[in-house]
């Protein structure tokens, strides 16, 4: 499987790089600046030229346009290890995290507080299809930019409101890789979006948080949610392995 990181990462690599092994196959990581592709191949010829090769192509990089653009022309699965707008590989080890602590999906309430980036669409897209309620608390101007049809999916601008009666909240960073140049307006307007142990107690009980990581803590989560027993983001770290394994067996194998 041939791995394209043109953005930097820790759990997507390691999880591919170690899943891909496990099924029996060799990954073939390739960082930006080290194909062609730097030098002016199109997409098209890259996607031709690397299904001779491999089984299955992995891409992590800004625009979704380049993931959708590799598709069109590729033999072999090609699978979206994050763009700008999306991070489905991300949502299906949060799914599987809640139905290793929950049993069924079907009815839970997922809070996603933050930031309407990439993490906060694919949240939208997978946990209605599985059949789960997802509210999405943001600023105003950070509102996903995803529209998901139906009743399962709240956008509010009310942390406390989206956190009512929630098996699980989520939070992601409030400056995502590209956002740099705002970073400091995006903190201003996030503030009031942090995940912390005032805003878990407007949750369920049972309730658990969840971050998809690198976390900030003291930024969108604090310390003690993070590392709390309440926590259950190093499951679901280590859920990206398993659901994406499965996912490449359902689509290779
Ligand atoms: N959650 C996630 O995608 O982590 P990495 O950026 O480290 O791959």
């Amino acid at each position: 499987m041939a791995l394209i990181f043109e953005r930097p990462s820790t759990r997507t690599r390691v999880s591919f790089e170690v899943g891909v092994t496990e099924l029996g196959g060799h990954p073939v990581v390739l960082r930006e600046g080290e194909t062609q592709l730097s030098r002016g191949e199109s997409l098209r010829d890259f996607a031709l030229v690397l299904s001779r090769f491999v089984a299955a192509i992995g891409i992590r990089t800004g625009p979704h346009r380049t993931v959708e653009e590799l598709a069109e022309h590729s033999a072999v699965p090609v699978v979206n290890m994050l763009t700008s707008e999306h991070h489905p590989c991300q949502a299906l080890a949060d799914l599987l995290t809640l139905r290793e602590r929950f049993g069924d999906l079907r009815g839970l309430k997922l809070a996603y507080v933050g930031d309407g980036n990439n993490v906060a669409n694919s949240l939208m897209l997978l946990g209605a299809a599985a059949g789960m309620e997802v509210a999405v608390a943001t600023p105003e101007e950070r509102r996903p930019s995803l529209s998901v049809d139906g009743a399962s999916v709240t956008l509010t601008s009310d942390p406390e409101a989206a956190a009512e009666g929630a098996h699980a909240l989520y939070t992601d960073v409030w400056v995502s890789m590209g956002d740099e140049a705002s970073a400091a307006s995006l903190r201003t307007s996030l503030e009031p979006y942090r995940l912390d142990e005032a805003l878990l107690e407007r949750a369920r009980p049972e309730a658990i948080a969840l971050h998809c990581l690198p976390a900030h803590p003291g930024e969108e989560i604090t310390a003690g949610v993070l590392y709390g027993e309440r926590s259950a983001v190093w499951d679901q770290a280590e859920n990206r392995l398993h659901a994406q394994k499965a996912l490449l067996e359902l689509l290779v194998a």
